[in-house]
């Protein structure tokens, strides 16, 4: 009785799978067979261009963040961008500015005082204005060379270091950069308030750069506290140093942004750093080994006269006459 009954249920229990089978054959039948997901020809690329470009792989969710349903974050124009074009912009920007000065030296040599050292000082810059410039200038450095680790560090230096050495060098200098941007942020303030009076461009600028600005060419044009050349550096870091400053913020404090909003700050200040850092690289050599006397102007203060007198002729012309505080004092403390 018992073996009658089993076998009845086996030939049901058969009977219902043999059902379900061929009810379901149609449907599967009618199934689009363009794509295969199995099939080994399906490639994730294949797949991507079929999507709109750009377009993120999103789901459906009913939580808040409306990020999370992303599967595939929108960007491979800007993945594109950041692991080609920039290093590209990147390493033809520092091999351009080398290039340039090499050939700059080999044609104008070490810019000398043409009327020799007078042996006289004159205070060019005060102690504001030299903490100012060194804040400024040691936080563009750092950020600099931790700014660039970032585009270049894993083609240039992960090979030579090995991978666990760059690992721990990479987390380090980005904390670094995260860091010390605030300290350039302050230093670009405070360049921008204490220096912005004496670099509103004038006529004196246009004759300044007719004449060569005593770079190409012979004699040395007039010009007052700052040259036509040395404007364009100021305006360079304010407005390179704001958008740098205001795309850092960004990416340090990204959490009410989209995604595409984050990249496009990228970029931002990927590209401003390059143009940037060219810019620097030439003012550092006309501040220092480019120029005879240039440097003391940053290291004690104090310039020569005749340089002065050669570089910033209309400046030395008001100083002597007293029309003008020759640089900025260090606040003095309260009596
Ligand atoms: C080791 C690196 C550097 C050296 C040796 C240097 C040297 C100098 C010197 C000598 C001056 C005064 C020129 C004069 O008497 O008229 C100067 C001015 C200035 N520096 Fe630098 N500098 C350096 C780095 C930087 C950096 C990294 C920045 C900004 C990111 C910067 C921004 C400026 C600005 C805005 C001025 C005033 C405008 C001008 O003179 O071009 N400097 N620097």
């Amino acid at each position: 009785m018992a073996s009658k009954l089993s076998a009845a249920f086996r030939a049901l229990a058969f009977g219902l799978v043999a059902l379900f089978a061929a009810s379901s054959l149609p449907a599967l039948a009618q199934q689009p067979t363009s794509v295969n997901p199995t099939a080994q020809s399906v490639k994730e690329e294949q797949l991507l261009q079929a999507l709109k470009p750009g377009a993120p792989v999103a789901g459906r969710i009913s939580i808040p963040d409306k990020q999370a349903a992303n599967l595939i974050q929108p960007g491979r124009d800007w993945r594109a961008f950041n692991q080609e074009t920039l290093p590209r912009l990147g390493a033809y920007s520092l091999i351009g500015i080398a290039i340039l000065l090499a050939v700059f030296y080999m044609m104008r040599g070490k810019i000398r005082i043409d009327s020799g050292l007078s042996g006289m000082k004159i205070l060019r810059f005060g102690a504001l204005d030299r903490f100012t410039h060194w804040l400024t200038a040691t936080s563009f450095i750092v950020l600099a060379i931790t700014g660039i680790n970032v585009t270049f560090g894993k083609i240039v230096l992960a090979p030579v270091m090995g991978p666990e050495a760059f690992a721990a060098w990479a987390g380090f200098a980005k904390l670094v950069h995260n860091y010390v941007g605030f300290a350039f942020m302050a230093g670009v303030l405070l360049t921008f308030l204490i220096w912005v009076k004496d670099n509103i461009p004038s006529a004196v600028d246009v004759q300044w750069f007719a004449a060569g600005g005593g770079l190409i060419g012979k004699g040395h044009p007039p010009a007052k506290r700052f040259n036509g050349g040395q404007k364009i550096i100021f305006w360079s870091v304010v407005v390179g140093g704001f958008l740098l400053s205001l795309s850092g913020w960004h990416l340090l404090f990204p959490t009410a942004e989209s995604i595409e909003h984050v990249q496009w700050q990228a970029t931002l200040h990927g590209t401003t750093s390059f143009v940037m850092i060219a810019i620097i690289i030439a003012h550092i050599y006309i501040g220092s080994v480019g120029m005879e006397g240039a440097f003391d102007a940053m290291g004690s203060g104090e310039v020569d006269l005749n340089w002065a007198k050669e570089h910033h002729s209309l400046w030395v012309e008001d100083v002597m006459k007293g029309k003008r505080p020759a640089g900025h004092a260090a606040p003095q403390p309260a009596e």
